[in-house]
């Protein structure tokens, strides 16, 4: 038993051959399949021509241009109306002979740096974008030295070299489960996106849940400098610098697939019943024995003595996953109107699953954030629940909501937005881009490959991965670079709009409890 609230006992074994299939018509070309055959043509034409005016002369090699071969390029001019809304078009097909034979990464992959100046631009960055800058504020002044990353590697499981668009890996300790490995994954996904579009850095990964670098330590101003350590969460008292996590290529121990395709299914899941026909109550379903406060929301289950609108489930991975996940199956627990997100040892990957179903979701105070969760604003995405009261506070805001139908299913409908749209893949990879990039330009020296490390590329990644890892590989791959340019980042925030932000969110938790405190009252004052 261990992190994130799961007891692992056996991992699924291979889902055959499925991933072939996802590769050539999954989700990568929804902007070919959705228009009419012969549109699609003169589109693909000039998007074609876009394509290979932009990349000309930035190649090394030629690029794979899908659903065309390349004697169909000289053709006509027309207009370029298309190419205001550009898609990936530019394949890179997995090179595993080459690599098996040659035990070396391929090398036509990569763009010449300058490339990505071209581009044209994808708009503004969600607002959760802004904590970059407070992530990174601890060396904003000082850059980041050689020694203040070396400082950070006692407890971190891997160091990533990223040199010329290219990426060396260093693994001090093997992490649990799949967490670096998919979360490596994820950070080639992104250099393929953006080719040689980021300045060379290194980068220290602890992929344990709990952040460590102690903030206190640091607080004299010409004091020592943290170590700048990335991780999956933080919390106010650490600066670890906080990382999309695993889950986002897939997380084959517990089968939850993708977030691109998991995304698109809970869409779909969370319209199956409508809010209104939904349970009136508050479900939660999850492995209670992680932390104090999930055995202490257990207390709130309903009884046949009492009920606090709480519907609470134990989850038992180990039967799941012999029954294939049947009952786990996350785009189909969006049943009840009103659904718990409690943390477990630390942050809870569960959060955005819990977001998506257009249900309310009762957020039991968080101790720590994610890089997306600083973008929730309470009782607008969600209804905040007291950690030190929870059944009454649960009984309170399922009431609350069944006496206020429309504001409720606002919320539901508010949250499941944010997650469809601030969250999708693009974001994700935006934001790790983003990040990743003006960590880099805090750098005074020029990180080099050290003696242990090794090139770290997609072929030497999944050529020789087997089964659900595999499949989850194969549907999260990239398939090319990226025809726009990462979003445009917000500016920081100044101190003080911070503080108000931060004042209003406070403020409306505080409003929610004044309300709750007078509810109970009246129910003190009816018996
Ligand atoms: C590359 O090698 C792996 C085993 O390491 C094998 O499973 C795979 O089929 C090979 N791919 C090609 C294209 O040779
Ligand atoms: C909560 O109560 C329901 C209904 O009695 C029951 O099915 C469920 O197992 C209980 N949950 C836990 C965690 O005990
Ligand atoms: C490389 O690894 C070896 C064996 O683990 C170790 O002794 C050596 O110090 C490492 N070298 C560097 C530069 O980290």
């Amino acid at each position: 038993m261990r992190e994130n609230g799961l007891v692992i006992t056996t991992r699924q074994e291979n889902h055959g051959s499925g991933h072939s299939r996802h590769y050539k018509d999954g989700i990568w070309s929804p902007f070919v399949k959705s228009l009419s055959r012969p549109t699609a043509v003169i589109a693909f034409s000039v998007v074609l021509i876009v394509g290979a005016l932009v990349y000309t002369g930035t190649l090394n090699t030629h690029p794979i241009v899908s659903g065309g071969s390349s004697a169909k390029l000289p053709v006509s001019t027309g207009t370029y109306r298309v190419a205001e809304t550009p898609r990936e078009q530019v394949e890179w097909p997995l090179k595993c002979s080459e690599y098996n034979h040659t035990r070396t990464c391929p090398t036509n992959h990569y763009l010449k740096p300058g490339a990505a100046e071209t581009l044209p631009g994808s708009g503004a960055c969600p607002d959760y974008f802004r904590w970059i800058h407070e992530d990174l504020r601890p060396w904003a002044r000082t850059g980041i030295t050689r020694e203040m990353v070396e400082r950070a590697r006692p407890t971190a499981n891997f160091r990533l070299v990223i040199l010329d668009g290219r990426a060396y890996l260093e693994t001090y300790e093997k992490a649990f489960q799949t967490r670096d490995v998919f979360t490596l994954w994820g950070i080639l996904q992104m250099l393929r996106r953006y080719p040689r579009m980021l300045p060379d850095l290194e980068l220290m990964f602890d992929c344990v849940d709990w952040p460590v670098v102690l903030a206190d330590r640091y607080c004299a101003p010409n004091g020592e400098r943290p170590p700048p350590l990335f991780r999956y969460c933080g919390n106010d008292q650490t600066f670890d610098v906080v990382f999309p996590d695993w889950s986002y290529w897939g997380w084959p121990e517990v089968n939850i697939k993708p977030w691109e395709i998991l995304l698109g299914e809970l869409k779909e899941g969370c319209k199956r019943i409508p809010w209104l026909n939904r349970e009136p109550y508050a479900y939660w379903k999850g492995n209670p024995a992680v932390a104090e406060t999930r055995q202490d929301l257990m207390k709130c289950n309903v009884s046949d003595k009492q009920d606090w609108n709480a519907r609470l489930y134990a989850q038992d991975w180990g039967r799941e996953s012999q029954e294939g996940y049947k009952k786990s199956d996350l785009a189909s627990q969006c049943t009840h109107r009103y659904k718990v997100y409690i943390e477990g040892s630390a942050w809870s990957v569960s959060e955005k699953y819990i977001l998506s179903c257009d249900s309310v979701t009762l957020l039991v105070k968080p101790h720590y954030y994610d890089f997306f969760t600083r973008g929730l604003i309470p009782t607008h995405h969600y209804w905040p629940i007291k950690e030190d009261d929870k059944c009454r506070s649960i009984k309170f805001s399922v009431d609350w909501g069944n006496s206020h139908k429309q504001e409720a299913q606002d919320i539901g409908k508010a949250a499941s937005n944010f997650i469809q749209e601030e969250l999708k893949m693009d974001y994700v990879y935006d934001y790790m881009f983003h990040l990743l990039n003006s960590y880099a330009k805090l750098f005074k020296y020029k990180p080099s490959i050290g003696a242990n490390a090794t090139e770290l590329c997609v072929e030497s990644m999944v050529c020789g991965a087997e089964g659900v890892e595999k499949k989850f590989m194969m549907e999260s791959l990239v398939k090319g670079p990226s025809n726009t340019s990462p979003c445009t980042m917000p500016p920081p925030y100044d101190p003080s709009s911070l503080q108000a932000h931060l004042n209003k969110k406070e403020s409306s938790i505080q409003q929610v409890e004044s309300m709750e405190k007078s509810y109970w009252e009246q129910q003190n004052m009816k018996s």
